[in-house]
């Protein structure tokens, strides 16, 4: 039995049947958000109940916008860990430190949370082919997700898309349309080829409504893990910004729920170079202004143009007193040493979040006694290139025991 209830439209208000198959509000064109019968839900539902279930986003299927359970897509994502990281939540200046890391989803990021969703309404409404833009890891994602569920899939990804998420999507499958130009303005010219409905693809881009609720699996996750206590903070990283507008969404109904207390301060880290979310946030500005991109390391997460999400993510930190930081690529180089030392290897992209909490702590931002959640992206393995290029592999090669013997002596 669902609890889905339909869609409101953010901006007009119109609302919609749960059984439609919608992107943007047909009325108006800005963003749905899906709407549950939470007094139900409450009656129904044992909280305690659900941790029962196996730990992937399904768990918490009674908040998720299915109809029919059959046409679940999963590889088992979700669930992935929180780990306390004591000595770096020292070497930064917070009292505790969490670190949620989604480079343990089953294709190495954050996107298997929400194409799990969008897989299953594809299967659903009985398209064929998933498709969808992206700087990778969506591109990935959607392509491991279509293998699954035995659907075609089309991707189309910037010119310059790290090779492992690249030569990922191929391997499973899908067909890869290299882009020249940067993602933003990709991202505008595959809305526009979806709007012109002259290809039968179920779209997992930026305007699905269903794909984002897979996103507020985040907050029942780390609400679950922390004893249903939201903690003080949790520090996102964020291109469009919809992981961070979900983690808010998915507190507030747990609180309507009844089952966590406490919301915490929803904190934005994006790249210096491209950091449309942060820089509105710094200047006090209602609206969110597209930037121009620079270079950075972090690719996944340099939107130059955050579109109508962005503004959402924008209101959630605003709404919850939160805080936005951007981050140099040395510094985030900074924050990926950091996760290594703690034995975690995580993609520039994924490691934002760290770098932008050392420096909120450092500008008197986010305070010593605060609990914080860092959310961690992507894998290492996701941006591979990147890694090597920061160490250095000995180019001298021993043979034999007596000289294995001498290297041992002199490390030792
Ligand atoms: C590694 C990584 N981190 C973060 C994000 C940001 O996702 P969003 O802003 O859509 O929540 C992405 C999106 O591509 C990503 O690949
Ligand atoms: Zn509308």
């Amino acid at each position: 039995m669902s609890y889905f209830t339909g869609f409101h439209c953010v901006s007009c208000q119109a609302s919609y049947p749960p059984d439609r198959d919608l992107l943007l509000c047909p009325a108006c064109g800005n963003l749905l958000e899906a709407d549950y019968d939470y007094a139900r839900l409450a009656r129904d539902v044992d909280r305690d109940r659900l941790a029962t279930r196996e730990a992937t986003v399904w768990r918490w299927l009674e908040l998720l916008p299915v109809l029919d359970p059959d046409q679940i897509v999963t590889l088992g994502e979700g669930g992935t860990p929180l780990l306390r990281a004591d000595r770096l939540a020292r070497s930064i200046g917070v009292r505790e430190l969490w670190l949620k890391s989604d480079a343990a989803n089953p294709t190495g990021s954050l996107k298997d949370r929400s194409i799990t969703v969008s897989a299953t309404k594809a299967r659903e409404f009985g398209y064929p082919t998933l498709a969808c833009d992206s700087t990778g890891n969506k591109a990935s994602s959607a392509a491991a997700y279509a293998a699954r569920a035995g659907l075609g899939a089309v991707v189309f990804c910037p010119h310059d898309t790290p090779l492992p998420k690249m030569a990922q999507a191929i391997f499973f499958g899908a067909r890869l349309i290299r882009v020249r130009g940067h993602y933003s303005e990709i991202n505008a010219m595959y809305r526009r080829l979806i709007g012109t409905r002259r290809v039968k693809w179920y779209d997992c881009g930026t305007d699905n409504p269903f794909r984002y609720e897979g996103k507020k699996t985040y907050a029942y996750e780390i609400a679950q893990a922390l004893g249903w206590r939201a903690p003080d903070r949790i520090v996102q990283p964020a291109a469009g910004g919809m992981s961070l507008a979900k983690t808010w969404k998915g507190f507030n109904e747990l609180r309507r729920l009844g089952w966590c207390e406490g919301l915490p301060r929803m904190s934005v880290a994006q790249a210096a170079a491209c950091g449309p979310i942060a820089r509105a946030w710094e200047r006090g500005d209602a609206a969110i202004e597209p930037v121009e991109r620079g270079a950075t390391i972090a690719s996944a997460v340099a939107a130059a143009d955050p579109g109508l999400l962005g503004q959402r993510a924008l209101d959630a930190i605003r709404a919850s007193d939160g805080a936005a930081a951007s981050v140099t690529d040395d510094e985030i180089r900074q924050a990926m040493r950091d996760l290594a030392s703690e034995g975690l290897f995580i993609e520039p992209s994924g490691s934002v979040a760290v770098a932008a909490l050392r420096k909120l702590v450092a500008a008197g931002r986010v305070g010593p006694d605060e609990r914080v959640v860092c959310v961690l992206t992507g894998s290492g393995f996701k941006d591979f290139e990147r890694v090597a290029d920061m160490v250095t592999i000995p180019e001298r090669v021993v043979a034999g025991f007596d000289e294995m013997l001498q290297a041992a002596m002199e490390t030792a």
